[in-house]
């Protein structure tokens, strides 16, 4: 595992949307596996600079969704698709057929997590998966405890979870779902590059366990400890615990 860490959270977005153009310039139609949340906006944003300024075309480069909420109405703005699709997909001036993600409104949840791990694979596979973490070490909505060798499935969100995003519910926890369909951890080993992106002093701990504790499903981020291929970029308030 390499640690990069810099002086902030733009710097870490432009490190890795540099990253992600020099991927599609090799290889135009990469599939690129997105995160939501608050920490990917800046790479987002020095990414579709990039686009605009012509330094990379990415007009063929293809987006995949890492998690999805579970219940909330099609076209709900915060479902991940919404999401994904507004702050990745259309500023990168991509339409939806650039776009593959699971199903958070079918009736079988189960056959949508089962159908979106065949499609991943089917097309050929993630070639750079971008990580957050929550502040108890999840990846994706893996929460702890999750099987380090799990694959695409619906789960439950812890209560600290539900709190933390919030946030984006107006506030109100109860607006916030209690399920989830996640990329499984076994299924984000998988990805070619992994590149997780953590900034800010309350994702400290979570990091300091990701990188120096043990491998263990109680800080779900240790996995990337076992991939051949995994980049964590933090900032010094991140970094501070190492
Ligand atoms: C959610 C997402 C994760 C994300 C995490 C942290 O739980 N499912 O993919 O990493 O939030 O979000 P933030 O970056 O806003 O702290």
């Amino acid at each position: 595992m390499e640690v990069v860490i810099v002086p902030d959270a733009k710097a870490g977005g432009e490190l890795i949307a540099e990253a992600m153009a020099a991927l599609v310039r090799r290889k135009p139609d990469a599939l690129l596996g997105v995160a939501t949340g608050s920490t990917p906006l800046p790479i987002y944003e020095a990414l579709a600079a990039k686009v605009r300024a012509g330094e990379v075309d990415a007009a063929r480069a293809r987006i995949c969704q890492l998690d999805e909420y579970v219940g909330l109405p099609a076209g709900h703005p915060e479902s991940y698709r919404s999401v994904v699709l507004r702050e990745v997909v259309e500023p990168l001036g991509l339409d939806e057929s650039a776009f593959m993600g699971p199903d958070g409104s079918a009736e079988d949840v189960q056959g949508a997590c089962e159908a979106y791990d065949r499609a991943l694979a089917e097309a050929g596979g993630v070639d750079l998966q971008l990580l957050g973490i929550g502040t108890d070490g999840h990846i994706g909505f893996n929460e702890p405890c999750s099987s380090l060798a799990s694959r695409t499935r619906i789960k439950t969100l812890t209560e600290q979870t539900r709190v933390d995003n919030a946030r984006f519910f107006e506030g109100d926890i109860d607006q916030v779902p209690h399920h989830v369909i996640t990329q499984g951890i076994g299924t984000i080993l998988e990805a070619r590059h992994l590149v997780l992106l953590a900034t800010g002093e309350g994702k400290a701990d979570a990091v300091a366990a990701t990188v120096e504790g043990p491998v263990a499903s109680v800080v779900p981020a240790s996995a990337l400890q076992l991939h051949p291929h995994a980049t964590v970029v933090v900032d010094e308030a991140a970094a501070s615990k190492l």
